[in-house]
């Protein structure tokens, strides 16, 4: 059974309380890596990476950030006039987004996306790694179809991973094929939050090289329309719509009446070779 402590709403909680915090991640294989964590979560546009600032450049309509954190992407994009709400399971993190002026904020687990009404969303945000969130290639697959019925033709999902194979120790190596062995994604990581004596419970991260994220993508409805790099091995996607079964139709039918329109044209100009149309 998950165990219910919020140990990402209670460390941002220390630190928006003026608390100094060190987010620890720890991999179910002993790796551990030790994450700017709130600093990141509470950082301001003018300090964020380079490829988070272009990817703002997509975001259109409505707007919906899942896995908000305290907003700092919401918040932003709310100053700039975007209907946006934040969703997270963590209340604490969602308490503090009403805190920090977020208008629409929610406690909302990734997996409750169903419930929400179809295209109400242009945009849907998964950023700070958040691709993660899908958890597992069956899960992301899943979740993606779901994203799907939740946006408009034109919607878009703009989301953040990175290359986990440019993590060379040998220890790397050995837990994505134990992880292949097992008929888990490679880079789909078992992990928790730790910080100060709190422990968080275990669960499943799934990072993805762009090759990855674009087997992922397939038979779902949704296409990476750009990569946007960085200088590391972190990446962002912008994901666009491909068209489904009903648009598929729609688009045929149009490309055969522009055909039909072709050859009138060509019959109507053999026959009265000088009309000017
Ligand atoms: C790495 S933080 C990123 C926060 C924010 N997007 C940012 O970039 O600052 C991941 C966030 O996802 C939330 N989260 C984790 N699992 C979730 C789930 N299953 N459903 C909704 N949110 C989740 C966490 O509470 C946390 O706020």
């Amino acid at each position: 059974m998950r165990e219910k402590i919020d140990i990402f709403g209670k460390e941002c909680w220390e630190y928006f309380k003026g608390n100094e915090v060190n987010e620890i991640i720890e991999r179910k294989d002993g790796f551990i890596h030790i994450s700017p964590g709130p600093k990141l979560y509470f950082s301001d546009y003018k300090n964020w990476s380079k490829r988070e600032k272009k990817a703002m450049k997509f975001v259109k309509g409505r707007v919906i950030d899942i896995g908000c954190g305290v907003g700092r992407h919401s918040v932003y994009l709310q100053s700039r006039g975007f209907e946006i709400m934040g969703a997270d399971n963590s209340p604490l993190a969602i308490k503090i987004c009403k805190l920090r002026g977020l208008r629409k904020a929610r406690v909302m687990d990734m997996e409750d996306i169903s419930k929400l009404r179809l295209n109400s969303f242009d945009t849907v945000i998964l950023l700070g790694n958040n691709f993660g969130l899908l958890e597992s290639f069956d899960r992301a697959k899943n979740l993606l179809k779901q994203l799907h019925k939740i946006t408009p033709s034109n919607g878009i999902i703009i989301t953040e991973s990175f290359n986990h194979y440019d993590m060379r120790g040998g220890f790397h190596t050995k837990y994505r094929k134990m992880n292949i062995g097992i008929g888990r994604m490679p880079g789909q990581w078992r992990i928790r939050i730790r910080f100060d004596k709190f422990i968080g419970p275990w669960y499943d991260y799934l990072i993805v090289s762009k090759n990855e994220m674009n087997d992922i993508l397939k038979d779902t409805g949704w296409k990476v329309q750009k990569f946007i790099d960085s200088d590391s091995s972190s990446y962002i996607a912008i994901i666009k719509k491909i068209y489904t079964f009903e648009n598929k139709n729609q688009k045929d039918i149009l490309k055969n009446f522009a055909k039909g329109y072709k050859s009138m044209n060509k019959i109507k100009k053999a026959e009265n070779p000088n009309s000017k149309k």
